[in-house]
């Protein structure tokens, strides 16, 4: 966009109007329409602060606002057909982006924005449970925004005052009549196995509230017609297949409508004929679609014939033509009045918060999953090779060699060319990072730690091994290593193996792309029609019910896995080839690493020490590393050094 059009942009800002004023707009694309049934969803997940949509990227620049007005539009829709309407969220509001990220406290303006959309059921997410601040504004803030349409199937809460336990909702699971097609609907909300929760909330395991009283009279004491399941949890993670066996035990022909979360993917997962998930990506670039047809009123007690069920899923990219496209209306007609006052209420947030107040120009385009992660266009070469050398540095041992070990899933999203905004910063690092270290590691233990990160599969179930044998303590009983790596690599599927196993950092299968497949010609459009418009890149979805779910057809993007660390090498004294004592390795390293890995990196430590395959060379094992050992490194959260090298290194106006 020139400078001249966001100027007259602009000055329009203060006429209402769909889209934030600074978003791209769409470009056309051929689109598949939406398949209404009996019983319709929307389902929203893993939103993360994303409301006011992707301002530089044109197929997802629609905002929250927008999400209203057409919600709207949507809901006559069904009353004039008299089918119904649902709308779902699955959570992980929070965290990871400005809007969300860059007030204090956060999420200031976030919670009423969010709050502004009609949900029928709503659950939350692991991101609103990392810190307790977090924690204790969606039990007195999101819960009663959505009352009883807030469930907390297995997720409860502890009082600060009186230190009592309770459910972070009230409604462990909600009941209901759909208003048109009269369907008793039994709905439940749940969290996948999460260890990782501030110790304000408790996480109950998912196969031990199926087993709860309250659960077994849900499921077969009340009328139900159809059983809605929504969660945090990935389509193919365990714990959900434990809630659907639950169920369809009990209950062998009711159908399941299942939403899934937390895995960051478009899919779909075929359970069985009548029970079906859908999981709606993330970011707000997608608003899932599910429709369920044959769906029949039943008493209690009563044989329940079996009755041909149809689902039906499709992936909408937030974008406003793909809104007007499916809702029947165009620029005129969409925008409702509560919409508008909630895109300005975006912008003028937006405003209040300085996020387009500019630290930099990035000089290219550095991707999270677009390259192997070795590629120099990835985000991760630039850590590697300039961020973390560069920036983490603390002045008292600048000198000293060292290792810097930093998560995956600590970074969330692509850095694109061009200004790198006060909004960036939370975009691509939005957690609060905190940097510490184990001085003087010898460096022989401190090298296989990375190894011991990344490749833990079969070194855990060896810790695990152990531990029942010989009793040693690991701490690693409630870790789930996942948890390092991003939330896209829960998103197992049979096809692909290589995305359910762990890999090494130097696993050649990382160079390779995870599922790109071309799509299928459609039917009915012409490949050689000089009207269709050129495909724009983006999401094209191969799930278990085939290649057609995309609203739009993309122009696929390549997507590559990432191991769960990374580590930078600083300070390390040259090898020299004319003399081989002088080997380029140092006695001992600085290591350092993000607080959120810090048990991660202690139990690859004691395994180490543990398993005897690294000693000292006097022969004696090594240390016992415990908490007691690790210091803050440098003042400060990751993002705010980060933040300071964009500043020194990209300084150049764009
Ligand atoms: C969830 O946690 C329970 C209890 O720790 C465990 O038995 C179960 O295997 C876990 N489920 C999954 C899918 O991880
Ligand atoms: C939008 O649709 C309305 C009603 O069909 C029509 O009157 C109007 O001209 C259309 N506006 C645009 C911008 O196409
Ligand atoms: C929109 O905002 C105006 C001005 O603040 C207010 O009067 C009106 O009630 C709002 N409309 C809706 C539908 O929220
Ligand atoms: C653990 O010890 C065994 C045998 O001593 C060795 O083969 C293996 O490489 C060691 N594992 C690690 C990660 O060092």
């Amino acid at each position: 966009m020139t400078a001249a059009s966001v100027a007259i942009v602009a000055a329009f800002v203060s006429l209402a109007q769909a889209m934030q004023p600074l978003a791209v707009p769409p470009l056309p694309a051929p689109m598949r329409s939406l398949q209404w049934g009996q019983i319709n969803f929307l389902h929203t997940t893993d939103t993360h602060g994303w409301h006011a949509g992707h301002l530089q990227e044109s197929q997802y620049s629609a905002d929250w606002g927008d999400y209203i007005s057409f919600a709207d539009h949507m809901r006559r829709r069904a009353d004039e057909a008299g089918v119904d309407l649902l709308l779902i969220d699955t959570g992980d509001r929070v965290e990871g982006n400005g809007l969300y990220d860059a007030s204090t406290p956060k999420g200031q303006y976030t919670y009423d924005i969010f709050s502004q959309q009609n949900i029928d059921i709503i659950c939350s997410g692991n991101h609103e449970l990392y810190q307790a601040d977090t924690a204790d504004r969606e039990h007195h803030l999101t819960v009663p925004n959505f009352a009883s349409h807030y469930l907390a199937s297995n997720l409860d809460y502890i009082d600060p005052t009186t230190g009592k336990q309770v459910p972070m909702s009230e409604k462990r699971y909600r009941t209901f009549q759909t208003k048109h097609q009269k369907l008793n609907i039994v709905a439940f909300g749940f969290l996948f196995n999460f260890t990782g929760n501030a110790a304000n909330s408790v996480v109950q395991p998912v196969q031990q509230t199926v087993q709860e009283p309250w659960f077994r009279h849900a499921i077969s004491k009340e009328p139900a017609d159809l059983f809605v399941v929504i969660g945090h949890v990935g389509a193919r993670m365990g714990e959900l297949h434990a809630i659907y066996r639950a169920i369809r035990a009990v209950n062998p022909e009711t159908p399941i409508a299942i939403f899934a979360g937390h895995a960051h993917v478009r899919d779909a997962v075929h359970f069985d004929d009548k029970a079906v998930a859908i999981a709606s990506g993330r970011y707000f670039e997608t608003i899932g679609w599910m429709s369920v047809s044959g769906v029949e009123r039943t008493e209690i007690g009563s044989a329940q014939a079996p009755s041909p069920i149809k689902f039906a899923r499709r992936y909408i990219d937030n974008n406003l033509l793909g809104l007007y496209y499916h809702s029947s209306t165009n620029a005129t007609t969409f925008p409702t009045d509560h919409g508008m006052n909630v895109t300005a209420a975006i912008a003028t947030a937006r405003s209040d918060l300085n996020l387009e107040a500019s630290y930099g120009c990035a000089p290219q385009n550095y991707w999270l999953q677009r390259r192997p992660y070795t590629n120099p266009s990835s985000v991760f070469s630039l850590l590697r090779n300039h961020i973390l050398p560069e920036a983490i540095v603390r002045a008292d041992r600048a000198g000293v060699p060292r290792i810097i070990i930093i998560n995956t899933g600590a970074m969330r999203f692509d850095i694109f060319r061009g200004a790198f905004t006060r909004d960036t910063t939370f975009i691509v690092s939005p957690f609060i990072s905190l940097v510490r270290y184990i001085p003087d590691v010898p460096y022989a233990l401190a090298r296989k730690v990375l190894t011991i990160l990344n490749s833990q599969g079969p070194i855990l179930s060896a810790m695990a091994k152990e531990k029942s044998s010989a009793s040693t303590d690991f701490g690693t009983e409630a870790m789930d290593w996942r948890e390092m790596c991003v939330p896209e690599q829960y998103s197992m599927r049979k096809e692909d193996s290589r995305v359910s196993k762990h890999f090494d950092s130097d696993d050649a299968s990382l160079q390779k792309p995870l599922f790109v497949r071309q799509v299928a010609v459609e039917d009915g459009t012409d490949s050689d029609d000089t009207t269709r418009p050129p495909l724009v890149a983006g999401y094209t979805t191969w799930d278990d019910f085939g290649q057609d779910g995309d609203d739009a057809i993309h122009e696929p993007l390549p997507r590559y896995g990432l191991p769960n660390c990374i580590q930078a090498e600083v300070n390390f004294p040259a090898a020299d080839a004319a003399d081989a004592s002088v080997t380029g390795e140092p006695e001992t390293v600085d290591l350092v690493f993000f607080d959120f890995i810090q048990r991660f990196v202690l139990a690859a430590l004691a395994y180490l020490e543990q398993n005897g395959s690294a000693t000292a060379p006097d022969g004696e094992p090594y240390k016992h590393y415990t908490d007691a050992d690790v210091e803050s490194y440098l003042e400060g959260k990751f993002t705010d050094h980060f933040t300071e090298w964009v500043k020194h290194n990209w300084k150049s106006k764009c």
